[in-house]
């Protein structure tokens, strides 16, 4: 009877199925007895017939998992057992058309929860995470976003085990009961869906400040960590400072909060979680030190506080009315946080950062199996739909709206969205009206954002006419079939341009569709096929197009490398200068990867080389910039730009180009490497990373020269190191490097800092990410170290991850190693962790744009995972939908 229901296929849930519910709760009043051997649960719900809900009201059917029922009892009465029905995900119960009490009693095993969803226990601190359809782990319950309540939550514990007793809202009073125990009651005064509640229970270190609005209110902050720990939370509250501020300047938005909490802990499934008033946070994004954490770990810190502190209004005080919504508040919010990080630091680097991102995880997803609309369809399991296309292409999308109607529109936007909507649960639909009625500009064809996947392309071509003095761009876009939609209909694609002349400067432009003259425009493609005409040029400019990256979009634009190298030092846009660099490697490494597959020798064309050194040679450039204008497109980027993956022909033809640049730049190389050194004590202010970004850049290619001299440059560094930005650039250069120096230096790196995880986790990631020919045996070997645990998300990240996504060289390798190896762990994470193994099995994605040897060895590896008894319906959904 058990079995049943689990070996059945994985129900589907779909968009157009939405039904507004039949009851609302208004009331929770919850009260937790957490215990050593198992947590009592009581809930008393104030129902009502949801007005809103037409025909007949139906039962009431509240969902809950993995619990045991004790009692209920319905307006103070008990219900007998044969009066209400309950199943393994639901309890049901035919109640009157009118208002009533529930009480529920029921029993969970929070320290036996391995899945980190509902409430678990992490580092002997009692913590939840209900987002998405966590809570129902907790109690029964109308588990769904669109269902709002004021909760009231009494917690009982053991006073010496946990002292802090926390929940969203107010304390509101708290007591010492015997044997030991105390409690606290706490109150939210806003409404809110079951996915926001949280509880922590533990003994914590507390950092305390305060902020003072602009309105005058005050609002306590506290950040809780580890004991030990604290010293590693000035990062985190300045930044938390920073976002409060932030969004009171750019929106007008004030915390609604008297305090604001954030908990770290060490098992979490994600980045962080926004629950209301009460954050909870991998530790990953609130511990920064300069011994432990990285520049990179810095801004991380920043951007998550930034973004879950954002999502108090845009997610909390309105929210989604159903999971296909998620982003509009996760894209909405992640847009956010991109302008908030970029307003604190480069707005360029920052742009080139999130490009980069986005080329890197949300093109090959939106290519592959899983690729879905930023606003799903369909889905089985909802924890498989927080992907890099809901909350970064869903980002880009935002970014969109704010390019075509304006900072000002935007912000009006923005004002009418939260003048209609505070308080409420509600579509994509809704907010894009709200842009809509605000600017009074048409958003119908625009939608198709929401409801087509894939990346489109755009191709152009160039026409000047020199008797008429004009310019033509001839614009066509397609999107290729993606998953469940062979056909698209044109998007809107706005793209930010200007035309060059030969000395770089732009011209004005009028356009002949207005008479407006600028020299920068916006330009919209918005049919398959289009043409612009500039009038008045008076020779043939060198076009800078899709500037600031303005549209999720394929550009196809063939360009001479003359052009390339011209925009890469002329273009006053600043990201298509970085783009200009790109694209040129680009051309050049898939030209090497070709002449490889030829049976050539690899030619190495010296024009990006000499490109390369005028960088070095600028010295008025940004550091930052430069730094990131030498990097070479990533192995994952270059591959989605092959038909079928020559993986191992772009690790070596790129490696080359590397090694090319090291040669030949050996000098520049070392004298800006160390014009770039510095012994003063670490600060985190851009100028500061963008120096060491440089430094660290050029380190990068002077370990490929492979000499005792350069060899000793990176120990050196590894050595004198005051921060862990140079100290883990210094070991990653070494981490390639097939040499003794190697060894010592990492069994240093792990004596040092072996009662950091989050270094630790450095520390195996670096190791799975070597090029080395022998990093497979080592990923194997490292399983069975001592800190290694599957029950760990970081560390399982920081391994299997790292190995699976981030070494495609190794990863794919030609025998299939790498794919029975992964598929074996799958198996083994899945039975404790579902959510986490189903995200790493991701990194199968794109195994059929492998040769036919390749796909044979991943298909079977693919068809092993599905096989297995008991499957999570996580893992069954990624593996499914991969051999579909
Ligand atoms: N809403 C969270 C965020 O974007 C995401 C999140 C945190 C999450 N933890 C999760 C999603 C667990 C699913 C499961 O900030
Ligand atoms: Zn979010």
């Amino acid at each position: 009877m058990l079995h049943e229901e689990n070996l059945a296929k994985p129900k589907v849930n779909f968009r157009v199925d939405y039904q507004v519910p039949n009851y609302l709760i208004e009331t929770v009043d919850l009260q937790f007895e957490l215990g050593e051997d198992y947590t009592t649960v009581e809930s008393e719900l104030a129902v009502v017939p949801n007005p809103a809900h037409k025909g007949a009201r139906g039962p009431l059917i509240l969902t809950g998992l993995e619990m045991e029922l004790l009692h209920v009892s319905i307006d103070g009465q008990d219900v007998a057992k044969d009066n209400y029905t309950v199943s393994s995900e639901s309890l049901t119960l035919s109640s009157p058309d009118q208002a009533f009490q529930l009480k529920i009693r029921n029993r969970i095993k929070p320290q036996e929860n391995t899945r980190l969803m509902g409430l678990y226990k992490s580092s002997g601190t009692f913590c939840t995470q209900c987002e998405s359809d966590g809570f129902r782990r907790i109690t029964y319950y109308l588990d769904r976003p669109d269902v709002m309540a004021k909760f009231r939550v009494r917690i009982t514990a053991d006073k010496s085990k946990y002292p802090l007793l926390l929940s969203n809202g107010n304390l509101v009073e708290d007591g010492v009961l015997e044997n030991g125990q105390h409690w606290a009651q706490w109150e939210d005064p806003f409404p809110k869906p079951a996915y926001l509640f949280a509880l922590v229970a533990g003994d914590l270190a507390r950092m305390s400040d305060t902020y003072t609005t602009t309105s005058g209110r005050t609002v306590k902050l506290d950040i809780f960590t580890e004991h030990g720990q604290l010293d590693k939370c000035d990062h985190a509250m300045k930044s938390l400072k920073a976002s409060l501020k932030w969004d009171e300047d750019t929106y007008g938005l004030e915390c609604d909060l008297d305090n604001y909490m954030i908990v770290a802990v060490s098992d979490f499934n994600m980045g962080a979680m926004e629950n209301k008033g009460l954050n909870v946070f991998n530790t990953k994004y609130v511990l920064a030190d300069s011994r432990t954490a990285t520049d990179t770990d810095y801004l991380g810190v920043e951007g998550v506080i930034g973004h879950e502190y954002f999502h108090n209004w845009t997610g909390n005080r309105v929210t989604v009315r159903d999971w296909f919504q998620l982003t509009l508040k996760e894209g909405l919010t992640v847009f956010r946080d991109q302008q908030f990080s970029a307003d604190l630091n480069s707005k360029t680097v920052k742009r080139i950062q999130d490009v980069r991102a986005l080329r890197a995880a949300q093109f090959p997803e939106d290519a592959g199996p899983m690729s879905h609309p930023i606003r799903p369809d369909s889905y089985i399991e909802m924890n498989n739909f927080y992907t890099s296309t809901v909350y970064n292409k869903g980002a880009e999308v935002i970014r969109m709206i704010h390019t075509i109607v304006g900072e000002e529109g935007f912000r009006k936007g923005m004002d009418l969205y939260f003048e209609r909507h505070d308080g409420q649960a509600i579509t994509c639909d809704d907010f894009v009206a709200a842009m809509s009625d605000a600017n009074a500009h048409d958003f119908s064809q625009f939608m198709r954002w929401y409801s087509q996947s894939g990346t489109p392309e755009v191709h152009v071509s160039t026409s000047y006419n020199a008797d008429d003095k004009t310019y033509t761009l001839h614009m066509k876009q397609t999107c290729a079939a993606t998953a469940g939609q062979s056909e698209k209909a044109p998007f809107v694609i706005p793209i930010k341009m200007a035309l060059l002349n030969q000395d770089g400067e732009e011209l004005p432009l009028t356009w002949s569709q207005d008479d407006q003259t600028d020299t920068t425009r916006v330009i919209s493609v918005t049919d398959a096929e289009q043409s612009f005409t500039f009038t008045n040029i008076d020779a043939e400019p060198i076009p800078s197009l899709l500037r600031d990256f303005s549209a999720p979009i394929r550009l196809r634009f063939p360009q001479s490398r003359e052009n390339l190298q011209f925009l890469m030092s002329k273009d006053k846009n600043e990201f298509n200068r970085w783009e200009a660099g790109q694209k040129l490697a680009t051309e050049l490494i898939l030209e090497m990867v070709a002449q490889r597959a030829r049976g050539e020798d690899m030619v190495v064309d010296l024009g990006f080389v000499s490109a390369c050194r005028s960088i070095l040679e600028d010295e008025s450039i940004d550091k930052a910039l430069a730094a990131l204008a030498l990097a070479l497109p990533m192995e994952r980027v270059l591959a989605e730009e092959m038909a079928t993956i020559d993986i191992d022909g772009i690790h070596h033809a790129r490696e080359l180009l590397r090694g090319t640049i090291a040669c030949e730049l050996k000098d520049s190389l070392l004298e800006v490497y160390n014009a770039n050194i510095s012994t003063d004590e670490y600060s985190c202010d851009s100028t500061s990373m963008g120096r060491r970004a440089l430094k660290n850049a050029c380190l990068s290619y002077i370990a490929l020269l492979g000499t005792e001299e350069s060899t000793a440059i990176c120990e050196k560094q590894y050595q004198e190191a005051n921060n862990m930005t140079d100290r883990l650039a210094a070991l990653s250069c070494l981490i390639d490097l097939d040499s003794s120096v190697r060894e010592s230096t990492l069994q240093d790196f792990y004596e040092q800092f072996k009662s950091e995880a989050l270094v630790i986790d450095k520390w195996f990631m670096l190791q799975a990410m070597s090029k080395l020919p022998n990093t497979l045996d080592n990923v194997e070997k490292l399983l069975s170290h001592p800190d290694f645990s599957m029950k760990n998300p970081n560390r399982c990240r920081a391994l299997l991850f790292s190995f699976s996504a981030g070494n495609l060289y190794h990863f794919h390798r030609a025998d299939g190693r790498g794919y029975d190896f992964l598929a074996e762990q799958l198996i083994a994470l899945d039975k404790s962790n579902p959510q986490i193994a189903a995200r790493i099995s991701r990194s199968f994605d794109r195994w059929k744009k492998f040769d036919e040897g390749r796909q044979i060895k991943a298909k079977a590896a693919l068809e092993r995972v599905l096989a297995t008894e008991g499957l999570s319906k996580d893992v069954h959904e990624i593996i499914s939908k991969n051999l579909e």
